[in-house]
């Protein structure tokens, strides 16, 4: 961050923007001489290309899940690629022992099912990739001093791309009531009553998608690499949905009224009348930032969708019953829940760099959104975009824009995709350089993907600060706190990501030699941890 963005970032967080490098958030008495102490408990890391998963001295791993690990006597594994990570615990007396909830976002067919580019796909090696994704339910306990999955506990289970789904909607969606499968699953949200969402991303790689145009429909193939439209006919206005699930009972339902695109994350917050009012972007080149809030409390099954305008800051509805230009496009609310992408451009929503993960800052209660950013454009790092609501109401349809952070050289990050704050209130990041980008300009200053620590008070609010590093080709996503703040759970997503085809992003990890690589869930813990959250 140069100067003036800092002298920016440090009123916004109510320090004296006086002398920027040397301000510090806390009053104290000038009649105090206190000893200097170290204004960070760790060391931090530097870029690094290794294939390890590289932490800064007074952090440690354990790995608690990882790819193709048994959950149940029925045979359930752990999925490929797991991103979002939710930790629940089962009361607040036994915080160390609980639900924990894994998105695994795609397959790689080369790992998952043998496939091999050029070689036609069979049924069984499809059937094998739809295993692979959806998402676990795991029964996690914290004990011999680290954390660790319950075997064959009755509440590990899989949701998968064959798991039915009823669709909470007013009507059928292409005559059904039910979806087959959830899909493309990236991050997600928690709600105040304990459930769990997780977001159907990038579906149109796995089903392709549906494009209405002059009364017609038609389907546009997905990813060579990915996709199963010739082998399944799985509609895509099945997917591209938020999905609630009941960690408890494995009960699961995909709630349309908060449209359909390619959610990136679901990220909740309880208004003052006890409605909970959710932040999703829609993480591709140019779309939107949308807003839901829910009609009743205790509810996500209906509400109304916002976009937002980011010039004039205000949070448009898409309601038919409000505007006659959506009315006419839609033939019913259903129709523009599909559509909505399309019915966010007839209101004039903003186009954004690439919107991905969002959480809202414990004090100030902004909303912080990471722009991954659009290379080959004048944003090729993307910035951590802030929402102000008026009066800090959630339910406010007013709104100020600004840029937190920016990314890039200055700030020693690119391509900001998850966030968390921890119990002090300090944030942490990680980044998403896709395996085509990494290790080549404009990127490759930066080296593999990481994860950085950006305190937000103190001596160094808004410096940025690498925690880890990942191993070759991969990115580190849902980065998800315990309870008591001493445990940052971490996914280590596509090592070796298309490695086959790119040999120098070739990836052993965790195992080394030449073992083929294993996504896996991390419990990152020790003394610097500690100290950053007491
Ligand atoms: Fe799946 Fe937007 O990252
Ligand atoms: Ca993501
Ligand atoms: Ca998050
Ligand atoms: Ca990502």
């Amino acid at each position: 961050m140069n100067d003036l963005n800092r002298r920016e970032f440090l009123k916004f967080m109510g320090c004296s923007a006086a002398t920027v490098w040397a301000v510090s958030c806390v009053s104290k008495s000038p009649l105090v001489i206190e000893a200097p102490k170290p204004a960070l408990p760790f060391a931090p890391i530097g870029p690094n290309r290794e294939d390890i998963l590289k932490l800064a001295d007074g952090f440690r791993y354990d790995i608690v899940l990882r790819w193709r690990q048994k959950l149940n006597a029925r045979g359930d594994l752990f999925g490929f690629n797991n991103d979002y990570v939710a930790y629940l615990p089962f009361s607040p007396t036994n915080p160390l022992e609980g639900w924990m909830w894994i998105n695994h976002e795609y397959h790689d067919p080369y790992f998952v099912s043998d496939w091999r580019p050029g070689q036609p796909r069979t049924m069984a090696q499809v059937k094998k990739e739809r295993k692979e994704v959806g998402g676990s339910i795991c029964h996690v306990r914290f004990d011999e001093d680290r954390w660790q999955l319950v075997e064959n506990s009755k509440f590990n289970r899989r949701l998968d791309a064959f798991t039915e789904i009823p669709l909470i909607s007013d009507r059928p969606i292409l005559g059904r009531k039910t979806a087959i499968g959830t899909l493309a699953n990236c991050a997600g949200g928690v709600t105040p009553w304990g459930t769990i969402l997780t977001c159907e991303e990038n579906y149109d790689n796995f089903v392709g998608e549906a494009v209405y145009k002059d009364g017609k429909r038609e389907i546009v193939d997905g990813d060579g690499y990915l996709s199963w439209t010739k082998h399944v006919k799985l509609p895509p206005e099945h997917y591209g949905w938020v999905v609630e699930v009941n960690l408890k009972t494995g009960q699961a339902k995909k709630l349309t009224a908060l449209g359909r695109f390619a959610h990136e994350g679901a990220t909740t917050t309880l208004a003052s009348d006890g409605r909970v009012v959710v932040y999703s972007g829609d993480d591709s080149e140019n779309e939107h930032l949308y807003k839901f809030i829910a009609r009743e409390p205790g509810s996500l099954e209906q509400g109304e969708l916002y976009v937002a305008d980011i010039k004039n800051g205000r949070w448009l509805p898409l309601s038919r019953a409000k505007d006659e230009r959506l009315k006419r496009a839609f033939s019913d609310h259903t129709d523009m829940m599909i559509r909505a992408r399309e019915a966010a451009k007839i209101v004039g929503a903003t186009p954004l760099d690439r919107p991905e993960d969002i959480e809202i800052e414990p004090k100030s209660k902004a909303v912080i959104v990471a722009l991954t950013g659009i290379k080959s454009t004048q944003s090729p790092f993307g910035s951590l975009l802030k929402i102000e609501e008026k009066n800090s109401d959630p339910l406010s349809l007013e709104f100020q824009a600004s840029t937190f952070i920016p990314a890039g050289p200055q700030s020693g990050f690119a391509n900001p995709d998850n966030l968390a704050f921890d119990k002090k209130g300090g944030l942490w990041m990680t980044t998403d350089m896709s395996g085509t980008s990494m290790h080549k300009e404009p990127y490759e200053q930066f080296g593999n993907n990481g994860l950085f620590y950006i305190p937000l008070h103190g001596p160094e609010a808004g410096r940025v600060f690498q925690v880890a590093s990942a191993p070759r080709g991969a990115e580190l996503t849902g980065p998800c706190f315990a309870p008591d703040g001493q445990t940052l759970f971490l996914s280590v997503q596509h090592p070796g990501e298309r490695g086959a085809l790119r040999p120098e992003m070739a990836s052993h990890w965790p195992d080394g030699g030449d073992a083929v690589p294993a996504p896996s869930v991390v419990a990152i813990r020790g003394p610097a941890l500690e100290a950053l959250t007491r």
